[in-house]
């Protein structure tokens, strides 16, 4: 091992499952691996958004930009990449959260959603929603319609949905 990872299901098997750093990950990278298993995921989400007038497909860092275009690219939306701090080169607005491993800061440049736009946030995984939540902030203070989040995973034990109020949670998978 490169790094202090231990697997815990089998290799290959989705989603994969291991200890990294001592933190518990269901890791999407081997379903990445399968060309059908990842369009079938981009598909299922496009099915689900593509009548519902949709001009905003946010993806978080790092993971979410790796669902987050194909979607918007399906459905003719614009895609707006919320970052990690000091990565947007423009002017942009910010939001702490905390996350299970100390806390974090996600950005978005100004003018990239407005009012009147309808907004999905896209990720791979909802854990304590707290990444989740810190995006939705974004998008709703400038003004746009948070319509839904989507994830492919969710982790239900840590309760991430409570952090959001009621809006509406969209996942395909929901883990142990
Ligand atoms: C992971 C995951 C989600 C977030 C979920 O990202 O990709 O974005 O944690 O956790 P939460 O619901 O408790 O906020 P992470 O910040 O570890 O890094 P990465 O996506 O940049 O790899
Ligand atoms: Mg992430």
């Amino acid at each position: 091992h490169e790094n202090d990872w231990e697997e815990e299901s089998s290799p290959g098997s989705w989603p994969y499952i291991g200890f990294l750093h001592g933190i518990m990950f269901q890791d999407i990278t081997t379903m990445l691996l399968k060309p059908e298993a990842f369009r079938d995921t981009i598909d299922l989400f496009v099915e689900r958004y593509k009548d519902k007038g949709i001009t905003v497909i946010a993806g978080v860092e790092a993971r979410g930009f790796i669902f987050g275009p194909p979607i918007a690219l399906a459905l003719g939306a614009k895609f707006v990449p919320l970052r990690k701090p000091k990565k947007l080169p423009g002017k942009v607005i910010s939001e702490e959260y905390s996350l299970e491993y100390g806390t974090d800061k996600i950005e978005m440049h100004v003018g990239a959603a407005e009012p009147n736009d309808r907004a999905v946030v896209v990720d791979d995984l909802i854990a304590t929603g707290g990444t989740l939540s810190a995006a939705v902030k974004l998008l709703e203070r400038a003004g746009a319609e948070v319509v839904e989040c989507a994830c492919v995973i969710e982790l239900p034990e840590l309760k991430g949905r409570d952090k959001l109020g009621n809006r509406p949670v969209f996942v395909l998978v929901k883990a142990d």
